[in-house]
């Protein structure tokens, strides 16, 4: 039997009770699988690894070590949501890692993208490895890979799995949600009781904001995109398209254009926003935001982030523009 493809009777789970049975029984299996040796799981705070941990927490509490790494290119608060969650709520074992010096140290004056995703995976590995390194009886690896990713493995995405581990750890893999569709692991996430908006998280690139600060990244321009896409969040939810808009986030290009603020010349950067609607990634479709709403995300935008002057909606569908602006 191949462990990897998903049984033909197997039922599509979108009810509570339909997770609550998939929960049971992985428990079990987990629990079996790995006696009394630790675990360890990458936590990125995505949806997929969210959920793996919230599982195995349930299925063998303390022998899973949760490792965070922020790499400095989080979104506005999602480290901090991922300490609150897992490490408070969860009581899960978790170690925190900053990073972000070391990232953005290795990213100095590299623009080219590839080599941007290059740097970021590579560092990323380094971490996790480093802190793999301090622990013992560490036997297993758990995880977040979902039936997609087993199917597209050998596909298009191959240069997608940044945050992705090294092939030569020596370590057997826990995988409870590898045969599962996306929206099957959302409804096992809500069964486990994580927050909403961990759970219905629209998809966000291993490299982060990396591939959003366009070019050669820099603190204070990271730190604008940073504070811009938060007001793009939060408005978006204001006006209820949150949960509606497939992805949506903020680029910020390296050049600057004149302006003029309370009187003064006022050189600054474009925020540029990105809505759009896909079912795979591979074609999209620009969202339609109001106007009214446009001129509310401008008009806070250029008021409250320091270094933005203008703010410009990308009415590009893929093809010919990627969604990602890197
Ligand atoms: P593009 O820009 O290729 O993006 O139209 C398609 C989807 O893939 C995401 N994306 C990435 N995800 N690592 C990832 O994990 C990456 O390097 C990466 N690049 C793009 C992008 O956000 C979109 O959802």
């Amino acid at each position: 039997m191949d462990l990897n493809k998903r049984p033909e009777e197997m039922i599509r789970i979108t009810t509570r009770e339909q997770a609550d049975e998939f929960i049971a029984y992985q428990i079990e299996t987990v629990r079996n699988q790995v006696g009394d040796k630790n675990v360890l799981l990458a936590l990125s705070g995505g949806v997929d690894s969210s959920v793996v941990a919230a599982l195995l927490i349930k299925a063998i509490g303390k022998q899973l070590i949760c490792v965070h790494v922020n790499h400095g290119l989080m979104r506005k608060g999602e480290s901090e949501q991922v300490i609150n969650v897992f490490g408070r709520q969860l009581d899960a074992n978790l170690i925190y890692v900053d990073a972000e010096e070391r990232f953005l140290s290795l990213l100095e004056g590299v623009f080219d993208p590839e080599q941007k995703r290059k740097i970021i995976g590579a560092e990323f590995i380094r971490v996790f490895d480093e802190e793999a390194a301090k622990l013992s009886n560490v036997s297993f690896l758990a995880q977040g890979t979902i039936y997609p990713d087993i199917i597209e493995s050998k596909g298009v995405k191959a240069h997608h799995n940044v945050g992705g581990l090294p092939e030569d750890m020596q370590m057997e893999l826990v995988e409870p949600l590898k045969l599962l569709y996306k929206d099957e692991v959302r409804v096992v996430g809500d069964a486990l009781g994580l927050p909403r908006e961990m759970v219905y998280r629209q998809p966000f690139p291993g490299p982060g904001l990396g591939v959003r600060c366009l070019g050669a990244i820099t603190k204070d321009r990271l730190y604008a995109l940073r504070e811009a896409d938060a007001i793009l969040r939060e408005e978006f939810d204001n006006a209820g398209l949150g949960g509606k808009v497939w992805q949506y986030f903020i680029a910020v290009p390296d050049i600057k254009s004149v302006g003029v603020r309370e009187g003064k010349r006022y050189d600054g950067w474009a925020a540029i926003i990105r809505a759009v609607n896909t079912t795979d990634a591979m074609t999209a479709t620009v969202e339609e935001i109001p106007y009214s709403l446009l001129h509310k995300i401008t008009a806070r935008i250029t008021a409250e982030v320091e270094g933005i002057n203008r703010v410009l909606y990308d009415l590009t569908p893929k093809p010919v523009g990627t969604i990602e602006w890197e």
